[in-house]
Formats: structure tokens, sequence, C-alpha cells
């Protein structure tokens, strides 16, 4: 056995929240005489137990220290800790999680609270029937560096305890960078979940999301062959999976029950194609309020009755600003759990979105849409001619949104087969 670097930076807190600080540890290698480890700390001992070492000091604290990257055996039960924390990825792990459990892993998971109202978080547990949540870090709003701060100190809280041997996070947000540097910086084996992607616009905090955490990465789980190309720019061609799109296998999954169970045609009172759908949250088009009270009177100006679920963002930024302009065809209604989502989506004429996520399920259900935005990660859904790039432009809008028409081809298969989940599950077990 290699020697083997271990957690060394700080202190690691002990059983009576006494701290040490621990230096230089080694373990000892495995044809050494009696296997022992030790510590360079005058005051600790250290002994080996199969993933972690347990420090002993003097004043009878104990603590546990995951080993870095000590490769996992094939074929071996894995415990994965999948943290998660705002809306997409509560849908994104639901199909992680199921397979992970048919698997026969150990899973953990830990939620960090960045989204928190009901209708942005418990309503997708509950209709998707994911697990609850193992840990609850009720992080919830906040500046960029005041929330990820406290994230990366929660989460190194809740892995120390959990000592998973590996961590999964999916796709950009604060959430996603948080959990990386905490499992990156105690040696844990992290898997990113929407790997690659890239929208190539630095004013993005998604895009330093992304970045960071693929290079901090080990297992690379890329939804798109772009995503990949994305990587190899970058130098990162270790650990790099192609493995398909999770939210596809989640709109495998409850597409059809979304059609069969949801009522909110009717209790809206629109009919199959006699609507347009929008959603808008990202930063680019919610921050400046101009930008805001002209996107919505563009919406306002298709002519179609435009539903528009309020992101609790773009509601406070409305409200900050005196209320949404004097609105004809435009209704304002609450965020929507999945299922009422996914049938409002299956439905509409016409889909109008800075969502990443909302831009694939109208891929995915062969409805035309534009994208308020300059650029996207999800550049396949525009080169096959299903979604349009306008920005936040108010003529372009209203001209995409008026012509939108389905193209004469279906949507190109370039999200996978509805099978990514299953390989992520299998990939976690291997060594990377
Ligand atoms: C976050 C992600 C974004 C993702 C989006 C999904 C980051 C930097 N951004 O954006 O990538 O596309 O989630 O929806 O991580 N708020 C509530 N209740 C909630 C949650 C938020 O009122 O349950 C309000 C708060 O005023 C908060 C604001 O929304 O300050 C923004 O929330 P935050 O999680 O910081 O960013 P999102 O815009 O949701
Ligand atoms: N979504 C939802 N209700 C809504 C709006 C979106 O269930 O009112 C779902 C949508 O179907 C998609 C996901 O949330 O699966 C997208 O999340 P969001 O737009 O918040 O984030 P993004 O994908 O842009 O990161």
């Amino acid at each position: 056995m290699p020697q083997l670097d271990v957690l060394a930076a700080g202190c690691v807190h002990g059983a009576k929240g006494h701290a040490s600080p621990v230096h230089h540890i080694r373990i000892a290698r495995a044809d050494e005489p009696d296997n022992r480890s030790h510590a360079r700390n005058a005051n600790a001992t250290v002994a080996r137990s199969a993933r972690s070492l347990v420090v002993r000091w003097r004043s009878d604290c104990a603590a546990s220290i995951v080993l870095r990257r000590e490769p996992i055996r094939a074929g071996l039960q894995v415990k994965i800790a999948s943290v998660v924390g705002a809306r997409p990825q509560f849908i994104k792990a639901w199909p992680v999680s199921r397979q992970l459990r048919q698997h026969g892993h150990l899973q953990t998971i830990v939620h960090t609270g960045q989204h928190y109202d009901h209708q942005m978080s418990d309503v997708f547990f509950d209709e998707m029937g994911i697990d609850r949540p193992d840990h609850f870090l009720e992080i919830g709003s906040g500046s960029h560096g005041d929330q990820t701060g406290r994230m990366i100190i929660a989460i190194e809280q809740t892995l120390l305890r959990e000592r998973p041997d590996c961590v999964l996070v999916y796709g950009d947000t604060n959430t996603t960078l948080a959990a990386a540097i905490a499992a990156c910086k105690l040696g844990i084996r992290l898997a990113h979940v929407e790997a690659g992607l890239r929208s190539y616009n630095r004013t993005m905090p998604e895009e330093h999301n992304r970045v960071l955490t693929d290079h901090c990465s080990d297992l690379l789980l890329c939804p798109t062959q772009t995503a990949v190309h994305n990587l190899e720019r970058e130098g990162i061609v270790r650990g790099v999976h192609l493995v398909g799109d999770v939210m596809y296998d989640a709109v495998l999954a409850f597409g059809a029950r979304a059609r069969e169970q949801s009522r909110i045609l009717a209790s809206l009172g629109v009919a199959p194609r006699g609507y347009a759908l929008a959603t808008v949250h990202r930063a680019y088009n919610t921050d400046d309020p101009d930008v805001l009270q002209r996107l919505v009177r563009a919406l306002d100006a298709v002519g179609d009755t435009v539903l528009f679920p309020l992101h609790p963002r773009t509601r406070a930024r409305l409200n900050a600003n005196g209320g949404s302009p004097t609105l004809q065809h435009v209704r304002l209604i609450e965020p929507l759990g999945y299922l009422d989502m996914l049938a409002l989506e299956q439905h509409a004429r016409v889909i109008l979105t800075d969502s990443g996520g909302v831009q694939k399920e109208a891929f995915f259900f062969e409805v035309p849409c534009v994208t308020l935005r300059p650029e996207t990660e999800w550049v396949e859904t525009v080169a096959s001619g299903w979604n349009v790039l306008v920005a936040s432009d108010s003529d372009a809008i209203v001209a995409a949104a008026r012509d939108a028409k389905r193209p004469p081809e279906k949507p190109p298969r370039v999200f996978g087969d509805g099978n990514a989940a299953a390989r992520i599950a299998e990939l976690v077990t291997k060594a990377g």
C-alpha cells in the first residue's frame, strides 16, 4: 500500500468539542511489521480502520479523519453523501438516489437549505418520494460569499461525522461549489453530476461554480458529448464519463404521470397549446429593475396567455421595484410542483425561459423554446432548431415567441437513453 496523505490542515474536533491541531500523520505501509500508524503530533496516537483514521488525544478525546484518495474497490458497498439544496438538485438527485439504493449503496442526503420555501423544496420530496434528508443544514439565503462560506463549514462538519466514501454534487449552484470544496479539502472522492457544462460567460455565478467544481472533481459525469469536449479543452480527461442527462431520466419517469395526474390546466382554465409558459430567475434578468420590467412587458406583448410561475428571487425583485407593470396576458402564479410543471410544459404552445432545466424539458417534450439569455450551455437544443436564443431584447422575444414552430425533425437523442443514473451508480464504485 502506498504511503497515504491524510487530512493535515486545521483542527479536528474531538468528542468533547476539544480541538487539537494534527500535523504530518503518516500511515505505515502494509509491508511494515505491525502496520502501525503514527502522528508527529506528540499528544496524539493514531489507529487505522478501513477508510478512516482514529486520532486519540491524551485528554481522551477521539476523532476520525477520512483518508485521502483511498481507491474504492469495485463491487464493494459504498457510502455516498448526496449534497443538494436548490430546486433543480432535488429533481436531479431523484434518479441517482433510486439507482444508488438499487445498487445496494449506503446513502446519506445532505440538504443545505439554500432553497427552503415549501414550493421550492418540500413539494419535490413529497411528490417524487425522495428520501428525506438525513442532514438539514438550514443555511438559507445570503450573498454568494456568506452563503457559500456557511455551507462549506456546515458540510465539512457533516462529512466528518458521516465519513462517506464519495460525495455527489449536482449542477452549478452555490450548494454544488460548497460541497465540492468541503469534500476536496477533506480528501473525499468527489463526483460531479452535470460536469463539463459551460456558457463561457464569466459574469454568471453558475459558471464559476461549474468550472471550480469540475477542477476539483475525481469523477466528472457528463450529460452530453459537448460537455466532454469542454472538459478536454481545459485539460480534464481523467475521470471523465459520458453518462447522459439525469433530468431526462426524471422526465421519462414522471412525464406520463404528470399528464395523467396533474389537474393544473383545468384549474388555471387553459387548454393544450392555448398558452405560453415562462420562467425567469437568472441574476442577469432579475437584478436590473429595467431589464426585468422590460422582460415582463415583452412577455405580455406576445399575445398568448402567458403562465408565469414566479421564482421567489424574481418575485422579491419585482416587489422591491414597486410590483409588476399592469399586465393583460401574463398571469403571475406561485412556483409549481414538479408534476404540475411537467404537465404545463408538455401542453404549452411555446416555452420562454432562462432556466437550464426548463430548456431541456422543452426539448424532451418537443415544445419550441425561446431562451431569455444570450447563450446557453445546452447548445444541442439550439443547433437542432428547437431552441432560439434572444437574450432580453423585447422585439426579439416577441418575434421569436409569435413565430415559434416545431422544427420538421424530431429532437436528436443527445441527452442519453434514460439510464444516466444507473451509469452513475456503477461508476461511483470504481476507482477514479
Ligand atoms: C439558485 C442558483 C441557480 C439555480 C437556481 C435554481 C446559485 C448561485 N444560483 O439561484 O444556479 O438556477 O437556484 O432555482 O446557487 N428565496 C426565497 N425562498 C427560497 C429560496 C430563495 O425567498 O426558498 C429568495 C431569497 O430572496 C434569495 C433569492 O431567492 O435571496 C435567491 O436565492 P438563491 O438560492 O441565492 O439563488 P437562486 O436565484 O434561487
Ligand atoms: N420547476 C418546477 N416548478 C417551477 C419551475 C421549475 O418544478 O415552478 C422545475 C423544472 O421543471 C425543472 C427545474 O425545476 O425540472 C428547473 O429548475 P430551475 O429553473 O429553478 O433551475 P435551473 O435548471 O435553471 O438551474
